[in-house]
C-alpha cells in the first residue's frame, strides 16, 4: 500500500551509500508492531557487516546505529511520515496516521472485491480434495476434506496462484463390488429418483448387513470381483451406470455447498497404468516380487539404508496381481504431472491417518527417479466429532449424512432468522437461512488447526455473539444497513482531520492487514488464519460501531466514518468469500 513511498526512501538510501563509498546492501522492510502508531523499519546490521568485511575496523552493532542515525538525518521527514527514529541499529519510520488511515480506506474501497488479492505468481498448483467413495453415502466424515480443500483452493487462488481443484472419487474397490452384488441380487432394475446419495448409501448398508449375517456370501463377492477384473461387459456397464448415479448425487451436494471442481480423477482409471508402473519398479529392482507366496512390495527403509522403521514397506500389488490403493496412487501422482507438467505443487487434502501411506508413495516415486516427486505434498487433517464423541466417519449406522446435516443447519438458521427479522419475505428468509446454515457448518471446519479434532455442535456453530460465521455475517449486514441509512455514498476520499479514537485505529489496523493475512494463510496452508482474521475484523467493527457514532456526528467525521464502514464491509465480504461463506444482504 505504501510501495511508492518505500521505493523513494530506498533510492535515497542507496544514493547516500553511493555518495559515501558504502557497500551496496539489500534493504529489508519490516512492519513495526502496531501500538497506536503505524510504522516500518529497516535494520543496518547487514550494511555494517559488509563494511567490516571490507576490512574497516568497526564494531557492527555500534556502526549500524551510526548508519541509522546518519541516514535518518539525510532523509529528513519524507512526505506521508510523521517522525523518524534511529534506535539500536534500526531506522523506524512512523506514518502520519491521517495519511495512513486514508490510504488504507481508499485502497479497500477502490480495489473492492480485489482488496487483499496477491499479484499473479505465474505458478500453477493442484489441490486434490473431498474424494468421496461412489456407491456409498456422503457422510459428515467427508465434510472436512471438502470444506478445507475448498477453503485452501480459494485462498491459494486469491494469493496469486493458478489453482486446479481436483477430485478423486473412489469409484472401484471392494465397496463398489459389494454394492453391485446387493443391487443385482435384491434391487435389479431399480433407479434412484431423488435423494440419490441416500439411496446409494442405503443399498451399501444393506449389502454390509447381509454379508455380516451370512458370511458365506463372501464367495459371491469374490466371484463378482473376478468378473469385474475380466472386464465383463455386463458388469462394466452396470458399474458405469450406477457410478454416474453416485456422481450426480455428489454434484448436488457440492452445489448446495458451493464447492466447484475443475478436474475429476478416478481410482478405476489408475488400476491398469498403476500395474504397468509397478512392473517397471520390479524390473528396476525397486519393488520386490514375492509372489506367489507374498505380494509385490517396496522395502523403503532397506532401499534407503535406514536402520530404524521410518517408511517401512509399501505393498504395491496383491499376490493375485490385483491393484491396491497404493498402486493407484503411484499412477495418479504421475498422471497429474503428465496433465500439468508445470505444477509447482500437487497437494493432497486427506485424513491424517493416511500420512504414512502418502510418505511411502511419494518416497517410492522419488526413488524411481520422478523429478516431480518432491512437489507432492500431503495436507493432513483430523476428524470431526459430534458431542458425545461420535466419530462421524465410523461404521454404517452411526454416520450422520451430510444431506441431513445441511438440512438441519438450514432449518435451525431459519428459526433464528424468523425470530430476528420477521419482516423479511419468505424467499428472503429462506435465502438467509441457507447462507447462515452453510456458514455455520463451514466456519468451525476452517477456524481450527488442520490437524486438531473439530467438535461440531450447533450451539457454537450458530452463535450470533461468539466466534462463528453468523457473527461475522451479521457485522457485514450491519455495515450495509448503516450505509443505507447514511444516504448518499461518500465517494470522495476523506482525510481524518481529527484525532482518531482507539476503536478506529484498531479497525484501520486490521483492515490494512488483510493482504498480509492472505499471504500468510496461503503460505502456511492454514485457512485458520483467515477464519480468525474475519472474526477479529467483525469484532473490531462491532467495537467501533458501539463506541463511535457514525450517522449522528458532524462532518467531516461523518463522511470519514461512513467510508471506514464501506471499507470494512468490503474486507468482511472478501474474507467471507475466502472461506466460501456467503455474505447475506439482510439477516
Ligand atoms: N477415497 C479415499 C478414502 O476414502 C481418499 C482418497 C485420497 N486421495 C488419494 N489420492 N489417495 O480414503
Amino acid at each position: 500500500m505504501f510501495d511508492a513511498e518505500q521505493r523513494q526512501i530506498e533510492e535515497k538510501i542507496n544514493a547516500f551509500c553511493a555518495a559515501n563509498g558504502l557497500p551496496e546492501a539489500v534493504l529489508q522492510w519490516k512492519w513495526i508492531p502496531f501500538s497506536g502508531h503505524w510504522g516500518i523499519s529497516i535494520a543496518f546490521f547487514q550494511l555494517a557487516a559488509l563494511e567490516a568485511r571490507q576490512g574497516k575496523k568497526i564494531q557492527v552493532n555500534q556502526r549500524a546505529q551510526e548508519l541509522a542515525s546518519q541516514i535518518s538525518d539525510h532523509l529528513g521527514i519524507p512526505v506521508g511520515f510523521e517522525k523518524l527514529e534511529a534506535v539500536n541499529g534500526y531506522l523506524n519510520l512512523y506514518f502520519d496516521p491521517a495519511v495512513y488511515a486514508r490510504r488504507v480506506i481508499d485502497t479497500a474501497i477502490e480495489q473492492g472485491t480485489g482488496f487483499g488479492r496477491g499479484a499473479d505468481r505465474g505458478e500453477r498448483v493442484m489441490v486434490e480434495f473431498s474424494q468421496p467413495n461412489t456407491h456409498k453415502a456422503f457422510h459428515v466424515g467427508h465434510l472436512r476434506s471438502a470444506i478445507l480443500g475448498d477453503g485452501l483452493s480459494r485462498l491459494l487462488a486469491f494469493a496469486g496462484y493458478d489453482v486446479i481443484r481436483a477430485n478423486y472419487p473412489g469409484d472401484i474397490g471392494l465397496h463398489v463390488i459389494k454394492w453391485l452384488w446387493c443391487y443385482r441380487n435384491y434391487h435389479a432394475g431399480e433407479k434412484p429418483d431423488k435423494d440419490i446419495t441416500r439411496w446409494m448409501g442405503s443399498i451399501y448398508a444393506e449389502a454390509s448387513r447381509r454379508l455380516e449375517e451370512a458370511p458365506e456370501l463372501e464367495a459371491e463377492i469374490r466371484e463378482l470381483y473376478a468378473r469385474w477384473d475380466r472386464r465383463e461387459s455386463e458388469i462394466v456397464d452396470l458399474w458405469k451406470e450406477t457410478r454416474d448415479w453416485s456422481l450426480d448425487g455428489f454434484k448436488e451436494i457440492y452445489s448446495r455447498l458451493d464447492i466447484p471442481f475443475d478436474r475429476y480423477y478416478f481410482n478405476s482409471e489408475e488400476e491398469q497404468s498403476g500395474k504397468v508402473l509397478v512392473n517397471d519398479l520390479i524390473a528396476r529392482g525397486i519393488a520386490s516380487d514375492e509372489r506367489p507366496d507374498g505380494a509385490v512390495v517396496v522395502k523403503l527403509d532397506n532401499l534407503l539404508g535406514l536402520k530404524n522403521d521410518k517408511y517401512r514397506v509399501l505393498v504395491v500389488l496383491r499376490s493375485d496381481g490385483t491393484a491396491l490403493y497404493a498402486t493407484e496412487d503411484l499412477s495418479l501422482a504421475r498422471r497429474k504431472f503428465t496433465d500439468y507438467p508445470d505444477l509447482a505443487k500437487s497437494y493432497y487434502v486427506v485424513d491424517v491417518r493416511q500420512s504414512l501411506h502418502f510418505q511411502q508413495v511419494f518416497k517410492t516415486l522419488e526413488i524411481a527417479g520422478y523429478e516431480w516427486a518432491n512437489r507432492c505434498q500431503h495436507i493432513p487433517y483430523e476428524l470431526v466429532t459430534l458431542p458425545g464423541n461420535v466419530v462421524m466417519a465410523s461404521r454404517e449406522g452411526t454416520v450422520v449424512l451430510l444431506e441431513d446435516l445441511i438440512t438441519e443447519a438450514t432449518d435451525r438458521a431459519y428459526e433464528v432468522v424468523k425470530l430476528k427479522n420477521p419482516d423479511l419475505t419468505e424467499a428472503q428468509k429462506r435465502a438467509v437461512a441457507r447462507a447462515v446454515g452453510i456458514g455455520a457448518i463451514k466456519y468451525p471446519m476452517l477456524a481450527r488447526e488442520n490437524t486438531k479434532l473439530v467438535t461440531f455442535d450447533w450451539e457454537t456453530a450458530l452463535d450470533f455473539n461468539g466466534q462463528a460465521a453468523p457473527y461475522i455475517q451479521y457485522a457485514f449486514v450491519r455495515g450495509g444497513s448503516i450505509l443505507r441509512k447514511g444516504g448518499v455514498e461518500p465517494a470522495e476520499s476523506v482525510s481524518p482531520a481529527f484525532e482518531l479514537t482507539a476503536a478506529e485505529l484498531e479497525l484501520i489496523d486490521l483492515l490494512a492487514r488483510l493482504p498480509n493475512e492472505v499471504q500468510r494463510a496461503a503460505g502456511e496452508l492454514r485457512p485458520l488464519w483467515m477464519a480468525t482474521y474475519a472474526y477479529d475484523l467483525a469484532r473490531a467493527f462491532n467495537d467501533f460501531y458501539t463506541q463511535c457514532p457514525v450517522l449522528q456526528v458532524e462532518e467531516p467525521v461523518r463522511s470519514f466514518r461512513l467510508r471506514l464502514v464501506m471499507a470494512t464491509r468490503q474486507a468482511l465480504a472478501n474474507s467471507l468469500a475466502l472461506l466460501g461463506i456467503t455474505a447475506p444482504q439482510a439477516m
